[in-house]
């Protein structure tokens, strides 16, 4: 079974989404440990709670950006986990953490990427008019929100949104789709292709499809 790391920076909502996929048996991982940067995230308490070892690393404490990381790498790579799943993780990371990483390190992001990397994306989708948003489980590269895309959902944009109700359809699917995502990696069912990832499909023979669709 995979082992994976969770980092987090506050509530932890999509965290307890992987620990309840978990315990419904619905996702074949161990969940390793889960690390904040802020010692104040709420999502260290459910982690704890669901009996999840659960540390923080303040990144205050720290001078600059790369000594964060470095010391961050550490304490992940000492649970050795095949994935480091980012779930609201509001840090953005330095090149050489992300190269440590490559290929193994998972983002979410609420925005149907390449549109609304950044902060605030409900109300710019709100501003900009569009009439379909969503969420991004992506591979990271040292882009801020960005790499190739693992899954997505859309949601329609109703004239009645405001931020928050905006917010609540798409954190809904983003509880769908991180689950289903860090699924397929622990089932080996991921490859990556130039900016693109394939779904492989065991066949009943043993070979391996890559299918286009996702399914
Ligand atoms: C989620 O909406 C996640 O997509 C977003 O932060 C929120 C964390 O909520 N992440 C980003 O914006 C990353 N760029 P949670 O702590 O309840 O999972």
């Amino acid at each position: 079974m995979k082992n994976i790391v969770i980092l987090i920076s506050g509530r932890g909502s999509n965290m307890e989404a992987l620990i309840a996929a978990r315990d419904a048996g619905q996702l074949p991982v161990n969940i390793a440990a889960v690390i904040s940067n802020r010692p104040a995230a709420a999502g260290l308490e459910t982690a704890a709670k669901a009996g999840i070892t659960a540390h923080f690393i303040d990144h205050k404490a720290f001078a600059g950006r790369e000594s964060f990381d470095a010391a961050l790498a550490e304490c992940i790579d000492g649970f050795a986990p095949d994935l480091v799943v980012l779930a609201g993780f509001m840090r953005i990371l330095s090149d050489g953490f992300v190269r440590h990483y490559a290929g193994r390190l998972m983002n979410i992001h609420p925005s149907l990427l390449p549109s609304f990397p950044g902060l605030h994306t409900h109300r710019r989708a709100l501003e900009e008019g569009v009439r379909i948003h969503g969420c991004t489980v992506h591979f990271v590269t040292p882009t801020l929100d960005h790499g190739p895309v693992i899954i997505q959902a859309a949601v329609p944009v109703l004239d009645s949104d405001d931020e928050a109700t905006l917010a609540g359809r798409v954190l809904r699917q983003e509880h769908r789709i991180y689950p289903q995502a860090v699924r397929w990696f622990a089932e080996d069912r991921l490859r990556l292709d130039g900016g693109r990832v394939r779904l492989a499909a065991e066949l009943a023979d043993g070979a391996v499809l890559i299918a286009p669709e996702v399914r």
